[in-house]
């Protein structure tokens, strides 16, 4: 069944991940982010570019439309946007009125990640990007979980947080890979940073978790 989404509080205020920038080499990608419809799309000079979901002139969805010289054209009557949601062309006619356009949100392309802020684009901080740089470092290999696409998870994405800050279920959902019972004998330490939530547990002087013994070569 369907999660219900339709009431729940997000984190606007904070770069979320949009894309892997791979997935924009074929055209628009349509994606809801945070209950919002965004059409994500690379121009031809390579800008990366999110606008909502709907165009000003007949409200038809923009991934249905495809990149042109001049920006995103809508597949419906043509209109092209550019990066920053502005009407660049109207087929047909030289007058482009000021108000056309469509919201765009703040993007940044970077460690092979499409960034997106949907919250205040004042307060859009590209220093607050976490750095991530391995991913897109060529010193590291990047193993991208299902095939590069989205996983979907049909509950409350609160508890998808829940699930990775509270790993005690390690020890019995992961016995077999990164879980054993050393776990369970150290407690957690919390930690609440800036705008971050740092959950820690050191486990010393135990057997490693079956993944981590193979990793590690010590088993
Ligand atoms: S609906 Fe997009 S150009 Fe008409």
């Amino acid at each position: 069944m369907a999660a219900d989404t339709a009431n729940l509080p997000f984190v606007k205020n904070a770069w979320t991940i949009a894309a892997w920038a791979e997935e924009l080499d074929n055209g628009p990608l349509a994606r809801t982010i945070m209950n919002q419809p965004i059409v994500l799309f690379r121009d031809t000079a390579g800008n990366v570019g999110a606008l909502e979901d709907r165009c000003c002139h007949r409200g038809a969805p923009l991934p249905h439309g495809k990149v042109v010289e001049q920006g995103l054209q809508c597949g419906y009557h043509g209109l092209v946007y550019d990066t920053t949601g502005a009407c660049v062309t109207v087929p047909g006619q030289k007058n482009i009125p000021p108000d056309a356009r469509v919201t765009a949100y703040p993007i940044v392309e970077r460690h092979q990640i499409i960034w997106i802020w949907m919250g205040d684009p004042a307060r859009a901080d590209e220093s607050l990007i976490p750095d991530w740089h391995w991913v897109g470092d060529d010193g590291w290999r990047t193993v991208k979980g299902n095939g590069g696409k989205p996983l979907p998870v049909a509950c409350n994405y609160q508890f998808v947080s829940d699930n990775l800050l509270d790993i005690s279920h390690l020890t019995y959902v992961h016995a077999s890979s990164i879980g054993n019972d050393a776990i369970m004998d150290f407690p957690i330490k919390a930690e609440r940073l800036n705008s971050v939530i740092k959950m820690t547990r050191m486990v010393m002087d135990r057997p490693p978790a079956p993944f981590w013994g193979r990793a590690g070569k010590f088993v």
